[in-house]
């Protein structure tokens, strides 16, 4: 069973807790004229999240789905969503949609954005950058709602745990810990730290979020700007010169 919370007016986040893994996935349905729902998990949580969506709008209306890189969390099941909403697009980076999404998952050819494109869904208003290797994969971007102030992140602030839906207290700290404990294991190095790592984080932060929606663990509404420039450091802390 997925969890449903509205983190902004007409923007909700399904929550999925996978206890044997200690960790949340978390998909955003954003209710507008043109659905979009960013992030699909992998296929074995489709029946799941598409019951979810179905509390919220019909699921065959589903116009968009966007992610911010080619991984199974991200877009794994694009393809049964696709096969489920007739007009149902990838909406994805350039990089995404030639180098693995039409070829590999897309049942239909994705649309792809530009660095700095802004994407209107009706009443939302979504800025595409474009984020090399941030949080992680080449194909890497991010989408912004300019109304709400919401930064879809995807695996930026990830906290492990089945936390609170929605925070208004720190969250860096939780994304630190996740950081240190994976770096002790298969996942290390999970989140590369380049020359370039600060550069376009500083991007993100310019956009001064007031809602950070991670893909996995708590959303925060608060200070984003300043939580995003808390996140660099702790990064730097755990991850400069360790890959
Ligand atoms: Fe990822
Ligand atoms: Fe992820």
């Amino acid at each position: 069973m997925s969890q449903i919370t509205e983190i902004a007016p007409d923007v909700f986040k399904i929550t999925t807790f996978i206890s044997e893994e200690n960790i949340q996935f978390n998909q955003f349905l954003v209710r507008d004229e043109e659905p979009l729902l960013y992030h699909t998990g992998m296929k074995g949580l489709f029946p799941t999240v598409k019951e979810a969506v179905g509390k919220l709008i019909d699921p065959t209306t589903i116009r968009w789905i966007g992610f911010s890189h080619f991984e199974a969390d991200e877009c794994g099941a694009l393809r049964e969503w696709q096969k489920i909403a007739s007009d149902a697009t990838a909406i994805c980076s350039i990089v995404s949609k030639m180098v693995s999404v039409d070829d590999v998952v897309a049942e239909r050819p994705a649309r792809a954005l530009e660095d700095g494109e802004v994407f209107v869904t009706g009443r939302f208003r979504f800025k595409f950058l474009q984020t090399p290797h941030v949080p992680h994969a080449w194909d890497a971007g991010h989408l912004f709602e300019e109304n709400s102030g919401t930064l879809l992140c995807s695996d930026l602030f990830h906290q492990n745990g089945d936390g609170e839906s929605v925070t208004n207290s720190d969250i860096v700290s939780r994304f630190k810990e996740m950081l240190i404990e994976y770096q002790k294991g298969p996942f290390a190095n999970y989140l590369p730290f380049t020359t370039k790592t600060e550069q376009i984080l500083s991007r993100l932060a310019d956009l001064k979020p007031k809602t950070i929606a991670p893909m996995h663990g708590s959303t925060y509404v608060g200070d984003g700007e300043y939580a995003i420039y808390d996140l660099a450091q702790a990064m730097k802390d755990v991850l400069a010169g360790s890959g």
